[in-house]
């Protein structure tokens, strides 16, 4: 493969746009895009398939580290798949996001995870847009560009609500979007941007916008 590496690397809360706009970016730079909070989502599934206790660190762990996950690393086509199956829908139901966090506060499987992580990076020739919560600080803290992309907490409750269809309730999307990060937030600061990492406040650009304002850091950054 030619070229400089160019490893994006772009963490935020839930809601703030992250994968759309870390897809879009991929398809213009011609570059893999790899959604690291699918294989969070695909081991807390093959757990709950298998009946596995989420509270259990030690069955988590273990469960992570054998889960046969495979996933789309082109911007153009998304599946994931567990052990051959097709879950690319259901790793996206409520049930699932109402239990990843138990799965990504496991130590043992976040050091499990971010292992295939920076091995998916290497395989993709170093030219990826990579997201996440710790793809920053933890992942590809050497990445070329690193972007922490937040949005107000309104910002992100609204665009959360269009994209489960505008059918959840406000306190069903709070669960979501907020009860999730506070979760979260207790193993990886995905809040506050790390030395070195550029922050993008999308609560008032459209789509558009918050694709050119992510472009216009990585050709800063790199030229
Ligand atoms: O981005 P998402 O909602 O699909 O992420 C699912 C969960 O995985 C979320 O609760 C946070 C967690 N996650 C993480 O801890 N670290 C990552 N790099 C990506 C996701």
């Amino acid at each position: 493969r030619q070229g400089k590496p160019l490893v994006v690397a772009i963490d935020g809360p839930s809601g703030s746009g992250k994968s759309s706009i870390s897809r879009e970016v991929a398809r213009r730079l011609h570059a893999a895009y790899l959604d690291t909070g699918a294989m969070y989502r695909a081991v807390t599934l093959s757990c709950m398939e298998a009946g596995i206790d989420l509270t259990d660190s030690v069955a988590v762990e273990a469960a992570a580290e054998t889960a046969d996950i495979a996933l789309s690393m082109s911007p153009n086509e998304e599946w994931v798949r567990v052990s051959g199956r097709d879950v690319t829908d259901a790793i996206r139901e409520p049930s699932v996001s109402s239990s990843v966090s138990a799965v990504a506060t496991t130590l043992g499987a976040r050091a499990e995870l971010v292992r295939r992580q920076q091995q998916l990076i290497r395989d993709s020739g170093l030219r990826i847009v990579a997201e996440g919560r710790d793809i920053t600080t933890v992942v590809a803290p050497h990445a070329e560009v690193r972007i922490l992309l937040t949005a107000s907490e309104e910002a992100r409750l609204r665009r959360r609500g269009i994209q489960l269809g505008g059918t959840q309730s406000a306190a069903a999307l709070k669960e979501q979007v907020l009860v999730r990060d506070a979760k979260d937030s207790t193993v990886v600061d995905f809040q506050q941007a790390a030395d070195g990492v550029t922050t993008i406040d999308s609560s008032d650009l459209d789509f558009e916008e918050t694709v050119a304002a992510v472009l216009d850091v990585v050709f800063s950054s790199t030229h």
